[in-house]
């Protein structure tokens, strides 16, 4: 059976964990010059329907450190914008490429292109979940030496994809998170439902939220997609992450963010470049956990046509 990343939780708990160690494990074979290129021949096709920085580039380096290909469609440049279907898009690609990326609004649309490729496919942003970016964090935690199944993590902002995500997170591998969002502004009715016995706990106070806690996430108040309007701003502005917010958490609690960030509004400068900041970090590691699941993935389903399992 083919296997996709549409939400982190495709993953069992050991995968996930062991994901996370082969990506940091993939890093310093990288940086040594030293990785296999366990893809070669093999490509990922990428669709954005939205912008992207580092997931089109970490993707794309990603596959060059195995020694494999990416390349772009893009709405405009390709024939969905003309109307084809997601669907026969990814019939289309599954003849041509042995991996699928895509970036897009609705959650079911990347449902809908996994159920008619007949190769992986791979969650690269939804208005609903951002995977790749929780495995990263993960990884950029794991690396930090924080212990991924007793850690205290606050999320600080809007209930969003990555909100949504690191719940998911929370639950699959048991850590606590403890969630702030103004009123009006929570995360989706149906997962707060469907992780109901995780221990995720809700907040209005932002203050509550980081107490004592070992990392502070925070994400843009205005997701791609979204509209911007000052009446959502000023709703927001008690939830910036400062300076102050920050001494509540603990000594050396780290701060992340998944970019692009909106300086000033959602984190200050001072935090985001400051000592307990790891983002950059973040934002490299993309590619190592990207290697990982894109190994998991397509080197499952190569083996799985191998072994002649009907996909
Ligand atoms: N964090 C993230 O997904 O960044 P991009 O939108 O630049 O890909
Ligand atoms: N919540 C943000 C994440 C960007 C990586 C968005 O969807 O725009």
């Amino acid at each position: 059976m083919k296997r996709d990343c549409l939400r982190i939780n495709e993953f069992t708990k050991e995968e996930l964990l062991s994901i996370i160690d082969r990506a940091l494990e993939l890093k310093t074979l990288v940086k040594k010059g030293e990785c296999p290129p366990l893809l070669k021949g093999k490509t990922l096709a990428m669709i954005f329907e939205k912008a992207s920085t580092r997931t089109r580039v970490s993707f794309d380096m990603a596959m060059n450190h195995f020694g494999g290909h990416s390349l772009i469609l893009d709405q405009q440049s390709s024939q969905l914008g003309r109307g084809e279907t997601v669907a026969d898009t990814a019939r289309v690609l599954s003849g041509y490429v042995d991996a699928i990326m895509f970036r897009t609004f609705s959650h079911s649309s990347v449902q809908e292109l996994a159920k008619n490729a007949t190769v992986p496919v791979i969650n690269g942003l939804c208005d609903s979940f951002h995977p790749c970016q929780i495995a990263t964090d993960l990884t950029t935690l794991k690396e930090y030496h924080t212990d991924l199944e007793n850690m205290t993590v606050s999320y600080v902002g809007d209930g969003n994809n990555m909100t949504h995500s690191w719940m998911t997170a929370a639950a699959l591998l048991g850590f606590t998170l403890k969630i702030a969002t103004p009123e009006g502004y929570g995360v989706g009715a149906q997962i707060k439902a469907e992780l109901s016995n995780a221990s995720i706990h809700y907040f209005t106070d932002p203050k509550e939220a980081v107490a004592g806690c070992d990392a502070i996430n925070t994400d843009t108040w205005f997701s791609m997609g979204q509209e911007v309007s000052d009446e959502k701003r000023n709703a927001f502005t008690p939830f910036q992450v400062n300076a102050d917010l920050l001494k509540l958490a603990k000594e050396n609690a780290l701060v992340l963010h998944c970019l692009p960030a909106h300086r000033g509004e959602e984190i200050t400068d001072d935090v985001m470049d400051g000592p307990q900041s790891v983002v950059f970090t973040q934002a490299e590691n993309r590619t190592y956990a990207q290697m990982a699941i894109l190994e998991k993935l397509i080197l499952t389903d190569e083996q799985s046509h191998e072994s002649g399992v009907l996909i």
